[in-house]
């Protein structure tokens, strides 16, 4: 008898204590993960419209999620001890009345769920419409193509239907501006994701799919691929570089310009021997057949300065027919789907305008070995067996392509 009365009551209180520990921790990470500047990725540190209308969808339909599952697990423990089996239970006499057929209760018990249900697909709704509204005269397009693994960016400014600019990793944009994307892919399915801007949306063969996201502010929005592209694809990263007017105007006009080739660019005249020359020349020989420099062709003959969206052809072996074009490598931060700096950083983690090239030459040296790729198969940067000489002065010509 004594051991009935306490059982429960230790099995409640433990129940108890343990919901308002897991409760409390729960709480509390969240408050934790609204800290953007610690956790990049947190959704829940909005940083532009389209992601706060998601803040503002998800909070409400949380609190209406939390209200139900606190009462109905309140609910069941309470059923479950004061209807548990006892040890002097009888079978067929000792059992709760069966309510079985109890109309009232079974149309509450449908209609409650269907209610809050329908409720909550009217906020969705509004809310997928109003992401989806393109009422800003400014807006900017910006073409994205998922590759394995990183993600191009193709600008078209004058909208006359040729690409501007071609850029990879960073994504630069005017801040409190709609930037219209529109995401394609040139090999399998990835998902471009910015966290603090928007939510995801997926890169697929042979469509387009559009996606708005908007910066309230300057600054650096990262983000991950977010479906399953193969090798690399914990290594795609991405992120979104939201500039003021005049820096943006800025932007805009370095990157029109073509890269900054050494002068007397002569592949074959061997009479110069400062390393910015040759590490050009090595590029022309080595490089030059998959990333493209705007202002030469592959073969470091002088072009108009305009980028080629067909740079390598239809024909070229790469799977995705596509390698990073690298004229203003060095404007972006990172490099290798936004891997490895470029920059120097302080101790609050801002960059500097200190270059790092401590990881070009490994880079160079051995890719594979960075990043997994799948070289052999045209999927990945393959390993050109550079000699240290060559990698010495690669590194010394990429660091001036600014
Ligand atoms: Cu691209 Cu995962």
């Amino acid at each position: 008898m004594i051991e009935r009365m306490t059982k429960p009551r230790r099995l409640s209180r433990l129940v108890s204590v343990s919901a308002i520990t897991s409760a409390a921790l729960f709480l509390s990470s969240c408050g934790y993960v609204r800290d953007s500047e610690n956790h990049p990725l947190t959704t829940l540190d909005p940083k532009g419209p389209q992601a706060q209308m998601i803040d503002d969808l998800s909070t409400p339909v949380f609190a209406v999620a939390g209200v139900v599952f606190v009462l109905i697990q309140a609910l069941m423990i309470y059923l479950i001890v004061r209807y548990r089996r006892r040890p002097d239970d009888v079978d067929g006499v000792d059992e709760p009345t069966q309510i079985h057929g109890m109309d009232r209760l079974e149309w509450a018990w449908t209609i409650t769920p269907a209610v809050i249900l329908a409720g909550l697909a009217i906020l969705n709704v509004q809310t997928i419409w109003k992401m989806e509204e393109r009422n800003d005269p400014n807006m900017i397009t910006v073409e994205i193509i998922g590759q394995q693994w990183w993600w191009e960016y193709r600008y078209d400014f004058d909208a006359d239907g040729s690409v501007d600019v071609i850029t990879a990793n960073q994504m630069v944009i005017p801040e409190d501006t709609l930037v219209d994307l529109h995401i394609r892919s040139n090999d399998v399915i990835h998902s471009f994701w910015i966290p603090a801007l928007n939510g995801k949306r997926d890169a697929v063969p042979g469509r387009t799919n559009r996606w708005l996201l908007q910066a309230d502010d300057p600054g650096l929005y990262e983000g991950t691929c977010t479906e399953f592209c193969g090798l690399s694809h914990a290594y795609m990263r991405m992120e979104v570089k939201a500039l003021d007017s005049a820096d943006w105007e800025q932007w805009k006009s370095d990157q029109l310009e073509p890269a900054n080739i050494p002068a007397d660019p002569t592949p074959d005249d061997d009479s110069d021997d400062d390393a910015v020359l040759t590490g050009y020349k090595t590029f022309i020989a080595n490089c030059a057949s998959c990333h493209q420099l705007n202002g030469v062709d592959a073969g470091g003959e002088e072009t108009d300065g305009t980028p080629d969206a067909d740079y390598r052809g239809e024909d070229h072996p790469l799977t995705a027919g596509n390698a990073p074009n690298l004229t203003h490598l060095m404007s972006r931060n990172r490099y290798a789907g936004n891997l490895f700096s470029l920059w120097t950083t302080d101790s609050d983690g801002n960059y500097t305008d200190q270059v790092d090239t401590s990881t070009l030459g490994d880079w160079l040296r051995d890719p594979g070995a960075l990043k997994p790729m799948a070289a052999d198969a045209n999927r990945g940067m393959p390993n050109l067996q550079l000699s240290e000489d060559q990698i010495s002065s690669l590194v010394a010509f990429l660091s001036t392509l600014k």
